[in-house]
């Protein structure tokens, strides 16, 4: 059993990295989209490492069966990171809102975070912001973030004090240009209201119905995720593109890497020094593997320090 910070309750984390990803065909045709290479590091690295920055340390994929060998090839049992990671399967895409279906047995009694597989959140005091909603959860929370192309996305529409008013799914007229971004922490009503859903017109278990459902109940609330906020989703060619260039610029520029997993664990203290210096010994081929050796030797000399 693993600890969460503080003696707060349990928080399960759910990657969900499914779907067929027509869209970024010939590239997935073998592989799984969130295996796919963001500049440095596989996609799913990104969304990883917002649960463990949450604290987050009991973690189901969700996949398909035809990908789930290769990330738990990759990732194992999370040990080596300090975290526990389990494997389900999805049969077929049948929507966002299905993870809680797949992922009752795994969530319990407990409250979840889930996190879309493709998605990369990137900015200044994102864990405070993480660690305020888990805090604070009382039924649903949402990110929101302003983009240009509303309509491919939940949307919602919050007033002036920022108190969440409605969310609606790929309206054609969006009442804001909010998008409702792919990372959602719930209470445990979750597994229930994901058993009562029907699928949508486009055949899909939406999560904007679980959403709209605490809505209803005056229980969802919607962090904003603004300006100097990086929120990108890799769905296409290009933006698989831009998401890779923008963590090349960043990670050039400051010589810090982002969603780096292992120097994440160290961080939190999931592993130690140690750990963190062998890990990167073994990919001391690797600029990367060369990056953890270098946090790992920098964060020990500061703690003796
Ligand atoms: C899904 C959700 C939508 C959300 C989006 C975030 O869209 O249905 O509410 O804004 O993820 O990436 P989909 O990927 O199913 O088009």
């Amino acid at each position: 059993m693993i600890e969460s910070p503080q003696g707060r309750p349990p928080v399960k984390g759910i990657v969900l990295a499914g779907g067929s990803a027509t869209r970024l065909r010939p590239l997935t045709g073998a592989l799984s989209k969130q295996l796919l290479p963001v500049y440095d590091k596989p996609m799913i690295y990104y969304p990883l490492s917002v649960l463990m920055l949450g604290g987050i340390r009991d973690i189901l994929i969700i996949s398909s069966s035809q990908h789930l060998d290769m990330f738990q090839a990759m990732l194992g049992d999370g040990s080596r990171i300090g975290v526990n990671i389990t494997y389900a399967e999805q049969e077929r895409p049948r929507g966002i809102a299905d993870a809680f279906r797949i992922g009752a047995g795994h969530i319990g009694t407990d409250r979840v975070a889930l996190v879309l597989g493709d998605n990369v959140f990137h900015g200044p005091g994102f864990s405070a912001v993480l660690n305020n909603s888990i805090d604070r959860l009382d039924g649903c929370e949402l990110f929101g973030y302003p983009v240009k192309s509303p309509e491919r996305y939940g949307v919602a529409e919050i007033d002036a004090a920022g108190r969440l008013l409605s969310i609606e799914e790929k309206p054609r007229r969006p009442r804001s240009n909010l998008a409702v971004t792919g990372l959602y922490f719930y209470d445990n009503d979750v597994v229930e209201l994901a058993k009562d859903l029907t699928p949508s017109a486009r055949d899909e278990l939406e999560i904007t119905d679980i959403n709209l459902a605490y809505l209803a109940q005056g229980r969802a609330r919607l962090t904003e995720l603004g300006r100097g906020f990086a929120w990108l989703d890799m769905g296409t060619h290009d933006s698989l593109l831009q998401a890779g260039q923008y963590v090349q610029l960043l990670e050039q520029r400051q010589g810090e890497r982002i969603a780096c997993i292992e120097e994440i664990a160290l961080r939190m203290g999931f592993i130690d020094a140690d750990t963190c210096y062998l890990l990167g010994k073994e990919l001391d081929a690797s600029s990367y593997g060369n990056y953890l050796m270098d946090v790992a030797t920098r964060f020990a000399a500061s703690a003796l320090g």
